[in-house]
């Protein structure tokens, strides 16, 4: 078995290698090169490369793990663990030549992330962490902010694109924390979300219906950094979900019982 540092190290090889394709093919991005998979759900070419390149090189130093990506699905190994990979995390910002966007590559051991990284290629800025060694930007040292009154925070959300049928209730908790809070932001990368949850800028984060890939590595990066993370109802379920509340200490629990009045129904 390597250790998390071996796994550590190969997800920032590969985010550097994914990022670098997907911040090169950003400025030239052809229509030919884009597709639209659902309503509101486009992927590119770039997408694409990106997350072909990233297995490429996991699968040079790891060639049995398991690897579950975006867009290529799951491939079954003989290891306990598994790769969570998202090539080309906000391709609608992309898509629309926005410079919002990252690459979120996690490694779980037995179903506990261990390793993640969230490279955000345009601003140069890699988030990263290995599970009990704390959370970096880049070489620096980050901690979740230290507010602690809802009405000096400063939040970021994402809408509920893939489930409509919950915008009443999406809309309700929106309502409730703009009201209380200083300002929420919808950033369109999620793995960029929690990052920034990370590092401060954010006091929390909350969305519904996000996929494992979209996560898996911000969250242990939120933790490392210190704060809290759950799903809407409290619990440890939100890789299943994809429903997810990101906070430090102070204000996660104040966020949380805003979201579960309206949100605990979401399944
Ligand atoms: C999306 C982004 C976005 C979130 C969506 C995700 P994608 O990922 O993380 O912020 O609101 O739910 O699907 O599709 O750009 O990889
Ligand atoms: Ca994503
Ligand atoms: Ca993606």
């Amino acid at each position: 078995m390597k250790s998390h540092h071996d796994l550590l190290s190969t997800a920032k090889d590969a985010a550097e290698i994914g990022g670098k394709i997907i911040l090169n093919g950003f400025r030239g991005l052809k229509k030919s090169q884009v597709r639209i998979k659902g309503s509101g759900d486009w992927v590119t070419d770039l997408d694409h490369r990106s997350e072909a390149a990233i297995i490429r090189r996991i699968r040079k130093s790891f060639p049995d793990h398991s690897i579950q990506a975006e867009e290529s699905g799951i491939g079954e190994g003989h290891s306990d663990v598994r790769w969570f990979i998202d090539p080309l995390d906000g391709t609608t910002n992309y898509v629309h030549g926005i410079p919002v966007f990252s690459v979120s590559i996690a490694a779980a051991v037995d179903g506990e992330t261990v390793a993640g990284v969230v490279l955000d290629p345009v601003h140069d800025e890699m988030f990263w962490s290995v599970k009990g060694g704390g959370a970096f930007r880049n070489r620096s040292r980050i901690r979740v902010s230290d507010k602690k009154s809802l009405s000096e925070c400063f939040f970021s959300s994402g809408f509920p694109w893939r489930s409509k049928r919950y915008l009443r209730p999406y809309l309700d908790s929106f309502e409730e924390i703009f009201d209380a809070s200083a300002g929420i932001r919808r950033m369109g990368s999620a793995a960029i979300d929690l990052a920034y949850t990370a590092c401060g800028r954010y006091d929390g984060f909350w969305e519904m219906k996000l996929k494992p890939w979209d996560v898996a590595a911000g969250v242990l990066i939120v933790r490392e950094a210190g704060g809290i993370v759950s799903d809407f109802r409290g619990g440890q379920n939100f890789m299943e979900t994809g429903n997810l509340v990101a906070a430090n200490r102070a204000v996660y629990p104040q966020m949380l019982r805003i979201v579960k009045k309206h949100l605990k129904g979401v399944e």
